[in-house]
């Protein structure tokens, strides 16, 4: 046992560079990543305090004027990954990708800020902070939700965060490939390809990229003209319960807090016209070929981490998953396997996540205690067999991807060390 907390230690301070850490050692992801950094300051949290601040300052100094927060910061500009600062050609004050990630910081701090004792010098570091993911939180609303529905879009499958489930395969079929399309992809040198996006996937992921370049990442003409705009289930529960939360956090450091609370009550209310009656399931949107997404991803359930405080709801929701891995060894796959999109090792497309098991567990926390211990105590026990790898095979446990993953270690501290 102790073996292990002291590994997940070291994977992250062996992940560390100046002030920020790579999400793997192994040249796969080169740069620091939005919500990677997230669970990487909770499991510092545990151990550094100082690095656990530190990883979510130096996020938010490569934070646009506008408030974006980007999902790349490129802090070192010499290596292979593509797309790399020139191809995003974009960042203020760090080369950036144009791009957000789920917002996922006022979550993480509200964590941090529960368990653990501050100094005063902290404090004033962490309102600063506080400002920052305020700002990020109302570049949202006021970019991503023009029409006031509660609802925020993303505009690029790698904002998620889960880059080729096959949430997006419709909205990306309908993506016209950029003609005489050029560039090099590294990943798949780097990891077995067969667990990783198809080639024709990178080709609209960067035509997608292309057009936003094009339109100078203007937040306004983004939404409107780019190819790929969707209002998704997983999302936006990551983003109601952020906004819970910071309001919570600007509760205590008597900060203005009208503007997210009121949207909080708009999301809530808005978030049920995203639940088929008949099927008894959410569906996500594509805004721009207005249509409902129907895909039985683990994602959807992260509504029970936001909660809509609705006991019919979080009841069947809870019901739905307890089935969404009834076969399966190791749980919970990222996508249901008896689904026909499911595959065992392509990435989002079917393995297990340690990100979305502690999302789902949070939330389930104080609605089944008995099943969210269960999830907690095989995500361990998959963790201290396996390694810290990027991601898991339900059916057999194999592990996949990066290895020295640092969101795997840094969750698996706050797996076992959290006392709350
Ligand atoms: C991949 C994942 C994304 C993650 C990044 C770095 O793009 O899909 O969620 O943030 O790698 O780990």
């Amino acid at each position: 046992m102790k073996i292990s907390i002291n590994k997940a230690k070291k994977t992250l301070l062996g992940n560390r560079r100046r002030g920020y850490t790579l999400p793997t050692n192994n040249k796969l992801y080169p740069a620091q990543w939005n919500w990677d950094s997230g669970f990487i300051a909770l499991g510092y949290s545990y151990f550094n305090l100082n690095f656990a601040l530190k990883e979510i300052n130096t996020l938010l100094d490569g934070q646009w004027r506008d408030g974006m927060v980007p999902h790349i910061l490129f802090h070192n500009t010499k290596t292979n990954y593509y797309p790399n600062y020139t191809a995003w050609n974009c960042g203020n004050k760090i080369h950036s990708s144009g791009i957000t990630q789920p917002p996922i910081l006022a979550t993480i701090l509200k964590e941090i800020l529960n368990k653990n004792k501050i100094n005063k010098k902290q404090l004033l570091n962490i309102k600063k902070i506080i400002k920052k993911i305020k700002k990020f939180h109302e570049w949202f609303i006021k970019f991503r939700d023009p029409k006031k529905t509660g609802l925020v879009s993303i505009l690029h499958p790698w904002e998620s965060g889960y880059d080729n489930s096959p949430i997006w395969d419709e909205p990306m079929n309908k993506v016209k490939i950029e003609k005489n399309i050029k560039y090099k992809r590294a990943d798949n040198k780097v990891v077995n390809p067969e667990f990783r996006p198809l080639d024709i996937d990178y080709d609209r992921y960067v035509t997608i990229k292309n057009n936003l370049r094009k339109l100078k990442y203007n937040p306004k003409k983004v939404y409107k003209s780019s190819f790929f705009n969707v209002i998704d289930v997983g999302f936006n529960s990551i983003f109601l319960k952020a906004n819970k939360d910071l309001v919570e956090l600007l509760d205590t450091f008597g900060l203005n807090k009208k503007k997210i609370d009121n949207y909080i009550r708009v999301t809530e209310k808005n978030f049920l016209k995203l639940y088929d009656k008949k099927r008894k399931t959410f569906f996500s949107k594509d805004i721009k070929n207005n249509k409902k997404i129907y895909i039985p991803s683990i994602t959807n359930y992260f509504l029970l981490f936001a909660d809509l405080n609705n006991e019919k709801i979080n009841k069947r929701l809870i019901q739905n998953l307890k089935k969404h891995n009834l076969k399966e060894k190791y749980f919970f796959s990222s996508i249901k396997s008896n689904h026909k999109s499911f595959e065992e090792k392509r990435y989002w497309r079917g393995p297990i996540w340690v990100n979305c098991n502690w999302f789902i567990y949070k939330g389930l926390k104080n609605k089944d205690r008995l099943f969210s211990d269960k999830i907690k105590n095989k995500t361990i026990q998959m963790l201290e067999k396996k390694g810290f790898f990027e991601y898991f095979s339900c059916k057999s446990g194999q592990p996949m991807g990066a290895k020295n993953f640092s969101w795997s270690a840094a969750l698996y501290l706050d797996l076992k060390l959290n006392k709350n």
